[in-house]
């Protein structure tokens, strides 16, 4: 039986040759199939006489058993071998120093905005809201702004389309008027009110734009009504946060007469920085001014008892000047660069 021996090595060569499963068993079929050669070899065995054929018999089954031993060999080997690979390639280096999913953090007119809140809530000043898409009325009427004003031509507004009577406000100071209205009502009826002190930051919107115009910016617009306010109460206030703002206690700040329809007198303000890059050049940094008569009366407030300042500042060019930025469009981008330098 020496030709089943040799089968055996044959099968255990075949199988050692097949490189995956679906070899192998392409491979097993020669063996061990119906029409394989040890099936051809029981086949043979009834045409053998009886003594001959258990034995041979026996010998057939012990090749069977053989070949089929080292099949499953082979298919553990195989199926060994694809779990190593698939190990490998897609091994997992848990020594790697992780990728991070970054944190996030403020924009950096955020920062400005919240600092700005915080200032003014320390000297008793509450932060307010107004629409941004706001009522001709609000916007300039109610400022004493005339209707032949060139700010509320449709070359410096957005206007909507098929609306007249709303636009994306130009400013912050309609709110000035919404907080003074809500203000006389919280009040109504009583001897005294209280003063209106507060701040309302948010975006503004102008036909402008270049390195230093967006058509969409933020301002922030302050308000102090009461008995006796006066252009020395807003000098103080704005002065003292600037320095506050600019932790500079050297930082000169300059009130240059200006106009502005809501307010009598205005002023523009300036401020020069006694170090840094910017050292000894004013810069204009906010409008200012006494609330118009008219625009308190719009407020519904007597402008014969109470008077009041008004100022309004770019959060954009605050935050530009104390970070040293040199172009508004920076901001507005959305370059993580940029954007992450200030987390
Ligand atoms: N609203 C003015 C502007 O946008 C700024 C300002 C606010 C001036 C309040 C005076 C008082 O230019």
């Amino acid at each position: 039986m020496d030709n089943l021996d040799q089968l055996v090595v044959e099968a255990e060569t075949a199988f050692a040759a097949a490189l995956d499963g679906t070899q192998l068993e392409q491979v097993k079929a020669r063996f061990l199939g119906k029409a394989g050669s040890l099936t051809e070899r029981l086949k043979k065995l009834g045409a053998l006489p009886a003594e001959e054929r258990r034995m041979a018999g026996a010998e057939i089954n012990r090749a069977k058993g053989a070949i089929e031993a080292a099949l499953e060999a082979r298919r553990a080997a195989l199926r060994g071998a694809r779990l190593q690979e698939q190990l490998a390639a897609e091994a997992l280096d848990v020594t790697l120093p992780g990728r991070g999913t970054g944190n996030g953090g403020l924009h950096p007119v955020s920062r400005t905005q919240e600092r700005v809140e915080a200032l003014f809530r320390s000297i008793g000043f509450v932060v307010a809201d107004g629409p941004e898409i706001e009522t001709d009325w609000h916007n300039f009427t109610a400022l004493n702004t005339p209707e032949n004003h060139p700010a509320r031509s449709m070359h410096d507004t957005f206007y909507l389309e098929g609306r007249d009577d709303v636009m994306l406000r130009t400013h912050t100071s309609p709110v000035q008027i919404r907080a003074m209205m809500e203000h006389v009502r919280h009040y109504a009826g009583e001897q005294t009110m209280a003063d209106v002190r507060v701040i309302a930051p948010g975006r503004v919107y102008r036909v402008d734009s270049d390195a230093t115009h967006s058509p969409m910016f933020h301002q922030v617009e302050g308000l102090w009504v009461g008995e006796n306010v006066s252009f020395a109460d807003l000098k103080g206030v704005v002065a003292d946060f600037l320095r506050k703002f600019f932790e500079s206690e050297d930082l000169r700040v300059r009130f240059r007469p200006s106009f502005f329809p809501f307010t009598e007198p205005s002023a523009e303000i300036d401020v020069a920085f006694m170090s840094g890059a910017l050292e000894g050049s004013w810069l204009e940094i906010a409008g200012c001014g006494m609330v118009h008569p008219n625009v308190l009366r719009f407020g519904g407030i007597d402008p014969e008892r109470y008077t009041g300042f008004a100022f309004g500042m770019g959060l954009d060019r605050l935050t530009m000047l104390r970070y040293g930025v040199n172009d508004l469009r920076l901001f507005f981008e959305g370059d993580l660069r940029f954007l992450s330098q200030f987390r």
